[in-house]
Formats: C-alpha cells, sequence, structure tokens
C-alpha cells in the first residue's frame, strides 16, 4: 500500500484487498487505545466479509512495521485478534519477519511477543546477521502435507538452499544462542529505549519515539501538539540521515506514514553488541544531526 513505491509500477500491480495499520500515533480511524474496540484488526473481519473469504487465501503483515511506518508495535490485542480471524475464515496467516525476526525486537520472532504461530512465515536479514545474502520461509507441517498430497510440484531457485548460506546461517544462530544475543537485545534495548526518550523526547522535532528490543523509531513532526508531519518536498528524513551520517552514525530511513501529508521517521536497529557507550554515541549524534537540520526547515 505504500504509495511513493507502488507509483512507478501502479500500471501493473492488482489492487489486491488491504486494510489500514495498527499505528497508535496516527489511528486511521481517530480513536484512542484502549476505548477503541480494536478497529484495526476488526477492519480484517470486515474485509474479508466484503470480498467473500473464498477468495482470500492469505493475509500477510509484519509483526511491527518497520520502514513504512517507522517501527510500529501494534496494539497487545492485535496479533491474537488477527490469528483468531484468519482461523476463523479459513485464511492464512502469514507473519513478515525478514525485518522484526532472529532476535531484532527482543524475542526470536516478533509474533512470540503475543505467542502466535503464523502459519507462514518468511524471514531474511538477521537469519545471517548480513554476511550472506539469505531469504527463507518457514511452513506450518499440515500445510506442506496438503501440497504433497495434491501431489503439487515446486519451482526452486538457481540459489535454494545454498550451502555457504545455510552453513553462515547455521553459525549466526549458534552465536546468537551461545552468546544469548536475543536476551541481550531485549535487555540492552530496553536501555536504549529508555534512554532514546529520555533524551530526545523533548526534542522540537521529535514527535513520537517507540518500539522494542533493537528496533525503535523515532518519528519527525513539524509541530508536535497536532502532529503535523514535515511536507514531503523537504526530505526531512533524508536531510537529518545526511547529517547523522556525517557524524558516524547511519539509521535506516522511513517515510510516507501519515500518507499523503508525508511522515518521516529516523529507525535506530543497532547490532545486538552494542553498549552503553554506544547508546550514548547514538544519541548524541542523532541530536546532534537533529539540531543542524532544524534551523533550516
Ligand atoms: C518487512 C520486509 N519484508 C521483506 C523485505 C524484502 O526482503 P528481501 O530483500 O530479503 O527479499 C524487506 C526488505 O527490507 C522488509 O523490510
Amino acid at each position: 500500500g505504500g504509495s511513493g513505491r507502488r507509483a512507478d509500477y501502479e500500471h501493473i500491480l492488482l489492487d489486491w484487498p488491504k486494510i489500514d495499520p495498527t499505528y497508535c500515533y496516527r489511528c486511521p480511524w481517530g480513536k484512542t487505545y484502549p476505548s477503541c474496540d480494536l478497529d484495526c484488526a476488526t477492519a480484517l473481519e470486515k474485509e474479508i466479509l466484503k470480498n467473500g473469504a473464498d477468495s482470500i487465501a492469505a493475509f500477510i503483515a509484519e509483526p511491527m512495521m518497520g520502514s513504512s511506518g517507522g517501527v510500529v508495535p501494534p496494539v497487545k490485542e492485535y496479533w491474537p485478534k488477527i490469528r483468531e480471524i484468519c482461523r476463523r475464515y479459513d485464511v492464512l496467516l502469514i507473519a513478515d519477519e525478514v525485518m522484526t525476526g532472529f532476535g531484532r525486537t527482543g524475542r526470536r520472532f516478533g509474533v512470540d511477543h503475543w505467542e502466535v504461530v503464523p502459519d507462514i512465515l518468511v524471514g531474511g536479514k538477521g537469519l545471517t546477521g548480513g554476511y550472506m545474502p539469505m531469504g527463507m520461509i518457514a511452513v506450518k507441517e499440515s500445510l506442506v502435507e496438503e501440497v504433497e498430497r495434491a501431489k503439487a510440484e515446486f519451482m526452486f531457485y538457481t540459489y535454494s538452499s545454498h550451502p555457504v548460506a545455510c552453513a553462515v546461517a547455521d553459525e549466526v544462530l549458534a552465536i546468537m544462542e551461545r552468546e544469548r544475543l536475543v536476551e541481550r537485545s531485549a535487555e540492552v534495548g530496553a536501555r536504549l529505549g529508555s534512554s532514546l526518550k529520555e533524551e530526545l523526547s523533548g526534542h522540537p522535532m521529535v514527535g513520537d519515539i517507540r518500539g522494542t528490543g533493537m528496533f525503535w523509531g523515532i518519528e519527525l513532526v513539524q509541530d508536535k501538539a497536532t502532529r503535523r508531519p514535515y511536507s514531503p518536498e523537504k526530505k526531512v528524513t533524508n536531510r537529518v540521515l545526511g547529517a547523522a551520517v556525517r557524524k558516524g552514525l547511519f539509521f535506516y530511513p522511513a517515510t510516507g506514514m501519515a500518507g499523503k501529508a508525508g511522515g518521516d521517521a529516523m529507525m535506530i536497529t543497532p547490532p545486538f553488541i552494542i553498549g552503553d557507550a554506544e547508546i550514548e554515541f547514538i544519541i548524541r549524534t542523532a541530536r546532534a544531526a537533529l539540531d543542524e537540520i532544524q534551523p533550516n526547515l
């Protein structure tokens, strides 16, 4: 649904059914949690009924929105409710854990925060710690059996199950266990998050700081009270990123979370091995980058 990313391909893309995200800072239903009746989750049921359950094969979502939202953890009832709706209408639930998987959010997988088991889980990135290109798909055994029963044949990729990539993934996962890096992501990530909130919430450009584990987002706004975003033409995220990189800090830029009105966010997603000195550096440098850009906006 990212209009910017779709733009060049709109003419060949299907306009498949989708629902607005669980995103409390800019609730698409204009409501406030917890008195909101979870419209974000019941939207799925409405969409399924509108299209007819038989026409919907699966629902795919990120457990916590990454670059489309600038790190947006859902409310805690969201995924259990989505799981229940999918089960009720026989719609497969696919968790896109490419960003959130392998310890990034302080649990092995994002869905583990709510003890939800998707039917299909896709992953990448952290699986090999970035040392080898590799993506993965995990599928419930019952689905595999069904496909086998149907005698369906699968196409494979040139590099499917590439031995070197698999060996790297094996080793990365072993190191993660040996060095308790998922636990470390949760522990040090909590310190990172509370420091970000303490030190940067008061900055005039900072509207919202949210996240968990080593997965944090800082949404930048023109007006803190009304949450009005900067206009997209100002390219605020890119300018802050440029200033930060010159000072030695890279962050993943996220834009467009306010729809046509724009939206800017910095995603702070450091390696799991950082300590207090690096947390201090991240905050000091992020603040310096914001201070450098702010007078020219
Ligand atoms: C949530 C999410 N899903 C999927 C992808 C694509 O992953 P890959 O490049 O491994 O295909 C990305 C890439 O950033 C992503 O962030």
